[in-house]
């Protein structure tokens, strides 16, 4: 019989070294023996189905082994009925926001998970979106790099090029069913703005988009784009002229006209309900991609990575994988330095505070009071995040890394070249 070495074996199973080894120690490759120190493996063995799925079993050498976490029922306990992740979330609002709260939190406990609402959404994701969204091996990305095969799950294919419109169509059907007349928004990149501008076109509904002069600059062509839907760009001057402000300006706008208008927050942040809510229609995300990758290739990813701005991406794509034994990654922006001012990476260098009605990690200036975030992506330069990555750092579930501005340009160019796919600058933050 012919045999091939470990380093051939994973080539042809499409997997890492370290994963074939750990299926020998296992016994679960057909034929293989160990001879002078060396695993030899049968020419023409099969790859092993995944059996990890069924098991909580993580891998041997994963920083996360003594982990003592329920995660199974996860869902259910986190956040609490009062919004929160541990000591992350919860809602801190002015008094004249608490009723409009109360509305869109009973509103998406009773309204949201009702049979019709539920059925409404799913017709639009399949028609509207066109969802699933593939997920795509890069073979070509793969071979350059070694060791390491890349899969992307493809939201840049969602209607309107990001996963934006998963969340912003799900805000919206609620908006029409609580008889609202108008969305209200903030925007930094631009993604957000386009996606509510489209539900609003959907919907019937009117549309004003928050948007930091310094990202309008930056981000024309989605300028142009949310005018050409119909929707009004509201420039704002305070600040740094980016998300922080965007953001204060649409809640100001918003509790003025909450009788009326409804608050589509963009990502995995702000008072409760929002992370919630956002999470769980962004969460489609990692549900597909899950099935789709084990259908493609019989077992699960040994590494999940998304980046992170407010963390609505990476928290759709990450929470159907914590209870597996996967390794999870969210990739913050580093910018140009860890000098305040120079970077958004909140949960390496961010304190407890809260920020826009809720507790999480926030960049902070040397008096306490949030600091200025910067990134050559204006989807990442947000001084605060999601409570609920702030409580998967602190319970140790999900490792928080961050690239560089340069590195995130180098991957971008990287992608696009060996693969024909451009990314957005916020996603090229994971692929590198
Ligand atoms: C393509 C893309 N990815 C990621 C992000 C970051 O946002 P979040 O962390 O909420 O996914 C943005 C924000 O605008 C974006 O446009």
């Amino acid at each position: 019989m012919k045999y091939i070495s470990v380093k051939e074996a994973a080539k042809k199973f499409g997997i890492n070294e370290r994963r074939v080894r750990v299926l020998l120690k296992q016994k679960r490759i057909e034929g293989a023996i160990y001879k002078d120190h060396k695993y030899l493996i049968p020419e023409n063995a099969n790859k092993p189905l995944d059996r990890r799925i069924k098991g909580q079993r993580l891998f041997e050498d994963s920083p996360l082994n003594d982990l003592d976490f329920d995660f199974k029922n996860y869902r259910k306990k986190f956040p609490t009925d009062d919004g929160y992740f541990g000591r992350y979330g919860g809602s801190y609002i002015p008094n004249n926001l608490k009723k409009a709260m109360e509305e869109i939190y009973f509103g998406y406990q009773t309204i949201a998970k009702s049979s019709k609402f539920i059925a409404e959404l799913r017709e639009i994701r399949k028609n509207y979106q066109g969802r699933p969204t593939p997920i795509y091996h890069c073979q070509n990305l793969s071979n350059y790099l070694g060791r390491v095969q890349i899969y992307l799950k493809r939201e840049d294919l969602n209607h309107g090029g990001a996963h934006k419109l998963n969340n912003a169509m799900g805000q919206a059907l609620l908006a029409k069913y609580l008889g609202k007349k108008k969305l209200i928004a903030e925007t930094g990149a631009g993604s957000h703005g386009s996606a509510v501008a489209m539900a609003a076109a959907y919907f019937g509904l009117e549309c004003d988009v928050y948007m930091g002069e310094v990202d309008m600059a930056k981000q024309a062509p989605n300028v142009a784009r949310i005018k050409v839907l119909g929707a009004n760009v509201i420039p704002v001057s305070a600040g740094t002229k980016t998300l922080k402000e965007a953001v204060d300006a649409a809640f100001e706008a918003f509790a003025k006209e909450y009788k009326t208008a409804f608050y589509v927050m963009g990502s995995a942040v702000g008072p409760h309900p929002y992370p919630l809510m956002v999470r769980d229609f962004q969460e489609v995300i990692g549900r597909e991609a899950k099935q789709q990758f084990l259908e493609m290739t019989g077992e699960l990813p040994d590494i999940v990575a998304a980046c992170v701005g407010g963390g609505s991406n990476s928290i759709g794509m990450f929470e159907d994988f914590l209870a597996e034994p996967v390794n999870i990654v969210g990739v913050e922006a580093m910018g140009t330095g860890k000098e305040p001012g120079k970077n958004s990476a909140t949960m390496t260098l961010g304190k407890e505070m809260v920020l826009h009605g809720f507790n999480s990690l926030v960049l902070q200036n040397e008096d306490g009071t949030a600091g200025d975030a910067y990134s050559i992506a204006s989807g990442l330069d947000y001084p605060g995040v999601g409570p609920e990555h702030a409580f998967l750092k602190e319970i140790g579930r999900v490792k928080y890394e961050y690239v560089t501005d340069d590195e995130a340009a180098e991957a971008f160019f990287l992608l696009s070249r060996l693969e024909g796919i451009i990314p957005g600058i916020e996603s090229s933050h994971a692929v590198a």
